[in-house]
């Protein structure tokens, strides 16, 4: 195959012997050893390549820039952080549109049409309520919102109220500060819906059975942003 590569020390050479490194046209050796050695081991000298060096000193340099920007700085944004703010632009969006929904029975009726607004609602219902009542409305520390018994309601409007104002001294805590009238107006249309639906572990019902709430109107002549826009 070749000779030996004259240039090296004696060892490297004596280990050049052994493995017998190939030479390049000009002499040198294509795969130069280096000139360590532990227990007859020894290894060609194979730089990583230039570009892998440039990654990883920007990989570095991106690491500083990044534990700073979002863990040290008042600029970063966390998940909760951006949800939140998408929500507040979702809300301007849907709500800026509609104005304010007033309490009535029938913007409650005619809210539950609004399938934004069903699962704006939803949100609001598992972010806010779902502690007390369960996710699906069945009922823990509060009341079963979907049987027939209910302690104060008497109306959808009575649920507006309830949201409202609270009940039982704080039990049931009043929101009118944490959520806007919208808001309000719309969990209290999706909490309606609730009534007739089967949640996974019902509470036992408390307070009387109720008349049915009135029913919603059908979809379409109903939407409310469509009666405002007709009002004006
Ligand atoms: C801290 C626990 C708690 C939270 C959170 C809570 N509730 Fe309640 N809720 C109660 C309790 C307790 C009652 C029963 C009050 C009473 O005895 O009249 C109640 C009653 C109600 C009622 C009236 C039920 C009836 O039988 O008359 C409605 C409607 C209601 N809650 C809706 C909601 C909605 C919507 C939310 C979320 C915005 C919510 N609740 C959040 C504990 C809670």
């Amino acid at each position: 195959m070749s000779t030996t590569n004259q240039t090296t020390t004696n060892r490297s050479t004596m280990a050049a012997d052994e493995i017998e490194i190939p030479l390049g046209p000009d002499g040198k050796p294509i795969d130069p050893l280096t000139d360590h050695e532990y227990d007859g081991i020894r290894e060609y000298d194979n730089p990583t390549p230039g570009w892998w060096w440039l990654i990883f000193v920007i990989t570095i340099a991106f690491s500083a820039f990044y534990v700073v920007f979002w863990h040290a700085s008042a600029y970063g944004w966390s998940i909760e952080e951006s949800w939140a703010s998408a929500q507040r632009r979702d809300f301007i969006r849907v709500f800026g549109k509609v104005g304010t929904l007033e309490p009535t029975e029938a913007t409650i009726l005619e809210s539950q049409n609004n399938e934004q607004f069903m699962t704006i609602a939803r949100a609001t219902f598992i972010g806010n309520c779902a502690a007390c009542h369960a996710s699906d409305g069945g009922g823990q520390v509060g009341p079963n919102l979907c049987d027939d018994n209910f302690k104060s309601v008497r109306s959808v409007e009575d649920i507006y109220k309830a949201i409202t104002e609270g009940a039982a001294a704080g039990s049931m805590p009043a929101w009118n500060t944490r959520l806007s009238q919208n808001q309000r107006v719309i969990l209290a249309a999706y909490v309606a819906t609730l009534r007739g639906t089967t949640p996974a572990s019902p509470k036992a019902p408390e307070g009387d059975v109720i008349p049915p709430f009135p029913k919603t109107p059908p979809a379409g002549a109903t939407k409310p942003e469509q009666q405002r826009a007709d009002a004006r």
